[in-house]
């Protein structure tokens, strides 16, 4: 894994947001994996301002969808992605993806998932966030690295690092679809952004040696092309 270490939060959005531009000017076809969450705001912000890359011929999987949130719902991270990006590029509807967190046969939803990202071709670029856990996507501690794209239980600390995307008093659903870590191993490129000090604990231990399913991030050891992105703060326990 490489890492890039910039002095601020601001400085490692402008950082990926390059490597993103980059991606999408010079491979337009692009298939592209994207995360939600506090981290990547701040790049989706840089990506749709002024002269924007075309996302017309791009094709993206999200990472993860909440089961029992329709696409309507303000917490959905089929909502956070049309604020934050769908509503302000040109990428055509019918090549945008996120699980289904109302489909009735879930199992059935995250095998359509995954064979639609390898009917793809699969990812080029997949960018991901860091739990304070650990988690990529929503793959918790213990998350098989051979995973598929699957129905998981959310740990009792996920719950509460996304309670504030709920309103006050909301049940959060227990359960999301995640794509696997198994399938996140097969992209072709994968950027890590992980920014301040409550990150600090997982950057370190996702490089520790060797990888273990405990800390779901430390599989990116066995991904082929991996650059962690992460401000002074994130990187402090390296
Ligand atoms: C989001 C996702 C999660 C987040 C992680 C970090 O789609 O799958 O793995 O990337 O929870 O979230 P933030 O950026 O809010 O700290």
């Amino acid at each position: 894994m490489q890492v890039v270490v910039k002095s601020t939060a601001d400085a490692a959005a402008e950082y990926v947001h390059a490597l993103l531009e980059k991606q999408l000017t010079t491979f337009p076809d692009s298939v592209l994996g994207l995360p939600t969450g506090g981290t990547p705001v701040s790049v989706y912000a840089r990506l749709i301002k002024g002269l924007q890359p075309s996302w017309k011929r791009a094709t993206t999987f999200n990472l993860d969808e909440y089961i029992g949130l329709g696409p309507e719902h303000p917490a959905s991270y089929a909502t956070y992605m049309r604020k934050h990006l769908f509503d302000h590029v040109d990428c055509p509807a019918e090549q945008r993806h996120i699980p289904n967190g109302l489909a009735a046969d879930i199992e059935a939803e995250a095998d359509r998932y995954e064979n639609a990202i390898r009917r793809s071709g699969g990812i080029d670029f997949l960018l991901l966030g860091l739990g304070t856990n650990a988690h990529i996507g929503f793959n918790e501690p213990g998350s098989d690295f051979r995973s598929r794209t699957r129905r998981v239980q959310l740990t009792p600390s996920t719950l509460d690092a996304n309670a504030r995307y709920f309103r006050p008093g909301e049940r959060l659903p227990s359960q999301a679809i995640t794509m696997g870590i198994g399938t996140m191993l097969e992209a072709r490129k994968i950027v890590v952004m992980a920014t301040g000090q409550s990150k600090a604990d997982a950057v370190g231990r996702m490089f520790q040696d060797p990888p273990t399913i405990d800390v779901p991030g430390s599989a990116l050891q066995l991904a082929r092309d991996v650059l962690v992105v992460l401000d002074a703060a994130s990187a402090s326990h390296l």
